[in-house]
């Protein structure tokens, strides 16, 4: 086994990569030297045609899904790496919000990866080495306090969860997933969000862009499940 796996000649499909921290990571991977198919609601001419698909993906029109996994093994022959980034954020409570933004929360941070994944499963087992990375949340592995939006909160334990599962059922192909839990990150979607870190304290998406670089690149014997970036200091979080 390598000590890394090299990034050339590796498919990596990245979802919600028109902005924010998917657009970061596709930056990134890109510069590796990474190949790569990158999930839009609407897609954008990719800036590099050699080593770039862009494709329709939207969590909410169900044939996107398999219609982007098919399109991307029909470009590069091969699948390696899935990153299920795309993902919203919606205040609910038990006294604000509605059922419809519940079932949109569910809708895009949880059936649209889970659509992803199981697309992207065979192809994954088959390149041998497979990566999922999902990006969760600190959100995902607890409740911070009572404004936190606990449908977003569900939302993303349901995504740690989902990633415990990809790892079973990919671990003897070689298949490798990671939950990566950043606290706030500095994208529109924090805007929104009630009693998030303020400005300064906030991660830069290209930070968590490198964490993902360093994720795909690790050998099979070194698999890290769950990665928590934080901002602040929190019990064993
Ligand atoms: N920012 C944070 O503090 C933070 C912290 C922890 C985890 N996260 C997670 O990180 C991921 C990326 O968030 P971000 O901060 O980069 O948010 P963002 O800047 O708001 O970007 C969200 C991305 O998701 C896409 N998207 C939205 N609805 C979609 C749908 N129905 N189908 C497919 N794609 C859709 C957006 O596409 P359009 O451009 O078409 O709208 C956009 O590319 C999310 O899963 C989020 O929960 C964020």
């Amino acid at each position: 086994m390598p000590a890394l796996l090299p990034a050339a000649g590796r498919v990596v499909m990245i979802s919600g990569a028109s902005r924010g921290i998917g657009a970061a990571i596709a930056d990134r991977l890109l510069a590796d030297g990474y190949s790569l198919s990158l999930g839009m609601r609407t897609p954008t001419p990719p800036a590099d045609p050699e080593r770039v698909l862009t494709h329709r993906f939207d969590a909410k029109d169900l044939p996107t899904a398999a219609a982007w996994v098919e399109a991307t093994l029909q470009r590069f022959g091969r699948l390696d790496a899935l990153v299920n980034n795309a993902g919203i954020f919606r205040n609910v409570t038990f006294d604000e919000g509605s059922e419809d933004d519940l079932d949109e929360l569910w809708a895009v941070n949880v059936k649209g990866p889970f659509r992803l994944t199981k697309a992207a499963l065979p192809h994954l087992r088959a390149a041998l080495h497979g990566r999922v990375v999902n990006i969760c949340s600190t959100d995902g592995k607890r409740i911070r306090d009572h404004s936190a939006s606990l449908g977003y909160v569900m939302s993303k334990h349901a995504l740690v969860a989902m990633t415990h599962a990809t790892r079973f059922a990919g671990w003897h192909d070689q298949l490798r997933a990671t939950a990566l839990c950043p606290g706030a990150v500095e994208t529109e979607l924090v805007q929104n969000v009630p009693g998030a870190v303020p400005g300064p304290g906030r991660i830069e998406p290209a930070t968590i862009a490198e964490t993902v670089s360093l994720l795909l690149s690790l050998p099979d014997n070194a698999s890290i499940a769950e990665l928590v970036v934080n901002t602040r200091l929190e019990s064993t979080l």
